[in-house]
């Protein structure tokens, strides 16, 4: 795990953006795994932006998201396509058919998550999987207790997801949907390279666990500790309960990834 600790939560999402922009510039036919949440809006807009200004050129990637809640079809404002389309797909020349998001509406939504799960395979895998993470350590829907080597599936919602995603259900956690497809934790590993990107200060304790502390099913971030290509960038609210800041500190100004990611540029 290398980890890039920003002044503020602008210059992470910048930070973000520009590596994302990087591997399509480097790999034009990029397989990107995407995610949802409030830390990935800025990031869609800044990329958004620098598609308008064609510095970047989605026409040959393939996207896969993390997750989508179960009984919501596409349409519905508070589904994870619906989130994709307004924060990035509309914004940029992605073609439709190369955007995934698993189907949250499927008749049979067990079938549809293991048809999800080919899809990336036969897509050749994950180049690089964008991340947030859940106040509860999850990662995708992965909450604690997951199988750290689980696959894409249909999950139960921990309450504590509900409550924290209420806020886009009109503030009632009983709107939001009990049960979600998600890519599992196993799956989110097979990625060839993992970017989480983590804000604000009420994630700092659950931050310190999945950079610290044990690997554990009860922190299904933590996982992320097996991956041999993961990059965590936090702004500093974020990194505010790391008790190794210091050792964090001598690797950014030591490992030329990090140095080359602290200089300015595009
Ligand atoms: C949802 C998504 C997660 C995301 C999390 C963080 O629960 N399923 O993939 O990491 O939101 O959201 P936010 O960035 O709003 O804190």
């Amino acid at each position: 795990m290398k980890i890039m600790i920003c002044p503020d939560a602008s210059h992470a999402r910048t930070l973000a953006a520009r590596i994302l922009s990087d591997q399509i510039r480097e790999k034009p036919a990029s397989v990107l795994g995407l995610a949802t949440g409030r830390t990935m809006e800025a990031i869609y807009s800044l990329l958004a932006e620098r598609s308008r200004h064609d510095e970047i050129d989605f026409s040959a990637v393939t996207t896969f998201n993390l997750d989508e809640y179960a009984g919501l079809h596409a349409g519905h404002d508070q589904s994870y396509r619906y989130y994709m389309r307004k924060h990035l797909f509309d914004h940029v020349n992605i073609a439709p058919d190369r955007t995934h998001v698993p189907d949250g509406s499927a008749a049979d939504v067990e079938a549809e998550a293991v048809s999800y799960e080919n899809r990336i395979a036969a897509a050749g895998g994950i180049d690089l999987q964008l991340l947030g993470l859940g106040e509860n350590g999850h990662i995708g829907f992965n909450e604690p207790l997951s199988s750290l080597s689980s696959r894409t599936r249909v999950v139960t919602l921990a309450q504590a997801t509900l409550e924290q995603n209420a806020v886009m259900f009109g503030g009632d956690p009983g709107r939001v949907p009990t049960r979600a497809l998600t890519m599992g934790t196993g799956t989110i590993l097979d990625s060839r390279k993992v970017l989480l990107v983590v804000t604000g200060s009420k994630k700092a304790d659950i931050t310190a666990r999945v950079i610290e502390g044990p690997v554990s099913a009860l922190v299904p971030g933590s996982a992320l500790q097996f991956h041999p290509h993961c990059l965590v960038i936090l702004d500093n609210a974020a990194a505010s309960g790391l008790t190794q800041r210091d050792a964090i500190e001598w690797q950014m100004r030591h490992d030329p990834e990090l140095i080359a990611l602290s200089a300015d540029g595009s």
